[in-house]
């Protein structure tokens, strides 16, 4: 009762702008964004647009891992079905969630437009789920458009002079919008306004254009990447953290009641405990064991289901899979442990430097297995410890890093 959610009206099904479909996989998937790059969850942030085919393609690879928290093709369907709706049902990220219903709850209260909203993190942890939410606890119409798909400043009028009174936008990547159309955003976040130009050169003149006050939701999986000035101009800012386990492992039960399927307890906890903090990836492993189940058990997912499953699927305890695994290995047999630069580092790997920081990296340095330094990664001894190698002495020959870190 105390969420907005009571008092919201319903809210009208998301639109996505530049593609008749419905759903966040929508976004990214415009008719202008780069080919191979829809899955608008950030793989390919930083990039010029120009390089979007090779930055789906290292998508494309990242996917076929079981535990990759990029959305593969199933996902996107089964995505649908299992998001939370409203904010009550979302479950962790109790501070952003909180703080995120004091702000919807006290627009709705004053008939206002609540600030703009900045959602960052790792893949799979929710932001997409949460921009969702805005729109629907605020009981307004969702328009989802991407970063690439925003490459002049005219794709963005387009979209910004045809928004309805207190409309939710929600730009994925947004790191990837265009110079261009950047400076319109600025103008636009602000007075609600747009000044189109019209003409070239010397005799262009700028019309201002008054747009209907909206909500501008972003999501960035790379904020440290966004400029300043549009940094600023978001009046909210939330960092999605990856979950802890029993968080990890509602959500799994969850998704079990949605897809009927028949989970034990310690059944959810094994899978809970190997999804890598992620609730993408939590919900896949569960399709996953499921299948297991139904063709190789009873169908009920037990502990021991999930454990024969998921060692079928090469994830480990830790829910580490082979990026990961590869990163680490790299880092400690190849540079002895540090520090390397990144781009070093993903070339050892045979992936995108953008993969390797946005992808495995994040959930390296959480589980304590490495450290990001201005002189480049670093293993920790942690990570000697997980490969099952002795950790060497401080300061010892072939382990500088190390040696000054730890020493
Ligand atoms: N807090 C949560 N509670 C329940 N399910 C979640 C939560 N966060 C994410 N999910 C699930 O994980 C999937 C991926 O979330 P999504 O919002 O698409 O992540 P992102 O946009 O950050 O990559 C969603 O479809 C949803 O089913
Ligand atoms: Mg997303």
């Amino acid at each position: 009762m105390t969420s907005p959610a009571g008092q919201a009206a319903q809210a009208a099904g998301p639109s996505v702008t530049g593609s008749g479909r419905q759903g966040d996989r929508g976004a990214g998937q415009s008719a202008t964004s780069p080919p191979g790059d829809g899955d608008g969850d950030g793989a390919g942030g930083g990039l010029p647009a120009g390089t979007g085919a090779q930055v789906g393609q290292s998508a494309q690879a990242s996917e076929e891992r079981v535990v990759s928290p990029l959305a593969d093709a199933d996902d996107r369907v089964i995505e649908g079905a299992l998001r939370p709706k409203r904010l009550a049902e979302f479950v962790g990220q109790g501070r952003v969630r909180e703080q995120l219903s004091l702000v919807l709850e006290g627009a709705l209260r004053r008939g206002r437009v609540p600030d703009h909203m900045l959602i960052s993190g790792p893949p799979g942890l929710g932001k997409t789920t949460i921009a969702m939410i805005i729109a629907a606890e605020l009981g307004k119409p969702l328009r989802i458009t991407s970063g690439p798909a925003i490459e002049r400043a005219g794709d963005l009028a387009s979209v910004l002079s045809t928004l309805s009174d207190g409309e939710v936008m929600f730009i994925d990547e947004i790191h990837r919008v265009a110079r261009p159309a950047e400076e319109m955003l600025y103008l636009a976040m602000e007075d609600f306004r747009v000044d189109v130009v019209i003409g070239k050169g010397p005799g262009a003149t700028a019309i201002p254009l008054e747009i209907a006050p909206f909500t501008l939701v972003g999501a960035t999986t790379r904020a440290g990447l966004l400029p300043a000035p549009l940094r600023d101009r978001f009046g909210f800012t939330a960092y999605l953290d990856f979950y802890e386990p029993a968080e990890l492992g509602v959500i799994v039960r969850r998704s079990a009641g949605l897809l009927g399927v028949a989970l034990r307890d310690d059944g959810a906890d094994e899978i809970a405990g190997r999804s890598r903090g992620t609730p993408r990836i939590a919900n896949r492993l569960l399709r996953r064991v499921r299948d297991f189940a139904e063709v190789r058990a009873d169908g009920v997912v037990t502990r021991q289901v999930a454990r024969a499953a998921l060692e079928l699927y090469e994830v480990d305890d830790n829910g580490l899979d082979r990026l990961d695994r590869a990163v680490l290995s790299a880092l400690v047999r190849r540079f002895g442990g540090g520090p390397v630069g990144l781009s070093t580092l993903a070339v050892a790997v045979g992936e995108e430097a953008e993969t390797v920081e946005v992808v495995a990296e994040p959930f390296l340095v959480r589980e304590g297995l490495m450290i990001r330094t201005p002189r480049g990664r670093v293993a920790t001894p942690a990570a000697w410890e997980y490969l099952g190698l002795a950790v060497p002495e401080p300061g010892g020959a072939g382990n500088p890093g190390a040696g000054t870190l730890f020493g």
